[in-house]
């Protein structure tokens, strides 16, 4: 997909980018841009919010760094303050204000919701089918496992899994390390059982899912186990304590009263796309899913960045670090930094639709960032998971969402399991409670 900039826009971008400024008035703005900026914060203060959403998980708005304060007591006492602002450098921000008077910016943020679900399927997916033998013998694994652990949370389980997920069948491993060493950026292991009359209802939401049966008495348990084992083989599995209690598995399920929310749990409100935990540093390297129901066959979209045909102009702009999202575990500090990095033939990607901004008064990257909004819509592709779908995405290498659906709440609506692995946790070492702990302490990343 080769996404096709006007000459003009283009032109501008690359007459902003490469024409050095004298002016270093700094990220004040034009009157229009303020306009704008505050026109854009009025709509995002009408989004509701879960406490618990993990979109948020801590964090406040996301406009702009004047927009902290006013909007920081507003973030439902989930995130912390901290006065030493990442702002950006002065320099940075005046150059890309530079020649670009454009006016409005279309929201200041990447793209505008919709509501729509995009077409044809995702393309290029990794895909590994489970032989009924290696059902089989994950099946006699699983049982010895649930003998011995009695929950996914438990520090024994967790000191073991990766060597317990050694002896899952070997096409298996072997498929899960191909897939991470290549950085692919969405897996699928098919094929493995899921008895949708074995569920019972899903939950009508996370809290429920945990207070009902646990471990060994939990009808998704084998399916847990499953799933943070695979994850151990491509990362070491982790959780924040702002996302559902701390809970390694995390229960994705359609909450009545949350539909508009920006949230997983919204479902008539479409989830657009982003990547997960874009405003923590420490965010995962992988999401891995396994579905368990999904009778209305509601996909999850995905963005591949490898799909994103940028001009060059555009991409230099980007890999600024220009761009703010409220950092995890403050009261929305802002902090700066670039959308795209890493190899320039193999970029990575950080985003948000709804939560990033660029710097105050950076017109040129208010523009590429709205530019980048475009693209990755044009190649947004639902990926829409069966049970028995173990889905795995690299949260470097593409972002995801989900469109609008309409909720049963029947006890028959789409669920998922989530779990989110790293390749390094060190990083978080400080807030975790030992260096075995797999739970990152919101409160102390500030
Ligand atoms: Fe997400």
């Amino acid at each position: 997909m080769t996404l096709r900039l006007g000459a003009h826009t283009i032109g501008r971008l690359r007459d902003s980018i490469f024409e050095e400024r004298e002016d270093h008035s700094g990220p004040t703005g034009t009157a229009d841009g303020d306009r704008a900026r505050r026109t854009r914060d009025a709509e995002r203060r009408d989004v509701p919010r879960d406490a618990h959403d993990d979109r948020r998980a801590g964090c406040a708005d996301a406009g702009t760094d004047d927009a902290v304060s006013s909007t920081a007591s507003s973030a439902a006492g989930a995130s912390r303050s901290d006065d030493s602002a990442a702002r950006p450098a002065p320099s940075a921000a005046s150059a890309a204000s530079g020649p670009l008077r454009t006016g409005p910016v279309p929201r200041g943020t990447a793209r505008a919701a919709r509501t729509s679900s995009p077409g044809r399927e995702v393309t290029g997916v990794d895909r590994l089918t489970l032989r009924d033998s290696e059902i089989e013998e994950i099946d006699l694994l699983l049982t010895e496992v649930t003998a011995r652990h009695g929950a996914v949370d438990d520090a024994a389980f967790l000191r073991e899994a990766e060597v317990i997920a050694h002896r899952l069948p070997l096409r298996l491993r072997t498929f899960l390390a191909s897939c991470r060493s290549r950085e692919r950026p969405l897996f699928v292991v098919e094929g493995w059982p899921v008895r949708d009359d074995a569920l019972g209802p899903t939950p009508p939401d996370w809290q429920e899912a945990w207070r009902g049966a646990s471990g060994r008495s939990d009808a998704t348990y084998r399916h847990q186990l499953l799933l943070v084992l695979a994850a151990s083989l491509i990362g070491d599995a982790f959780a924040l304590s702002t996302v559902q209690d701390g809970h390694l598995v995390n229960h994705i399920v359609p909450v009545r009263g949350t539909e508009e929310h920006v949230s997983a749990t919204s479902s008539t409100r479409e989830l657009a796309w982003h990547t997960e935990e874009a405003g923590f540093r420490l965010r995962p390297d992988h999401l891995a899913f396994v579905c368990l129901r999904n009778p209305d066959k509601v996909p999850t979209t995905v963005g591949l960045v490898d799909d994103l045909v940028l001009d060059p102009a555009v991409e230099e702009m980007l890999r600024r670090p220009l761009f703010g999202m409220p950092r995890l575990g403050t009261e929305g500090r802002i902090e700066y930094a670039p959308v795209l990095y890493g190899p320039a033939d193999r970029p990575y990607l950080s985003a948000d639709s709804v939560y990033m901004s660029p710097a105050p008064g950076a017109d040129t990257a208010a523009e590429a960032l709205a530019v980048l909004g475009a693209a990755l819509d044009a190649v947004l592709r639902p990926f829409t998971a069966r049970p028995g779908d173990l889905y795995f995405l690299d949260n470097h290498r593409a972002v995801h969402g989900r469109p609008a659906f309409r909720p049963r709440y029947d006890g028959t609506d789409r669920w998922l399991l989530r779990v989110k692995a790293g390749r390094d946790l060190r990083g978080s070492a400080a807030c975790r409670a030992g260096a075995g702990a797999r739970v990152v302490d919101v409160d102390r990343l500030a």
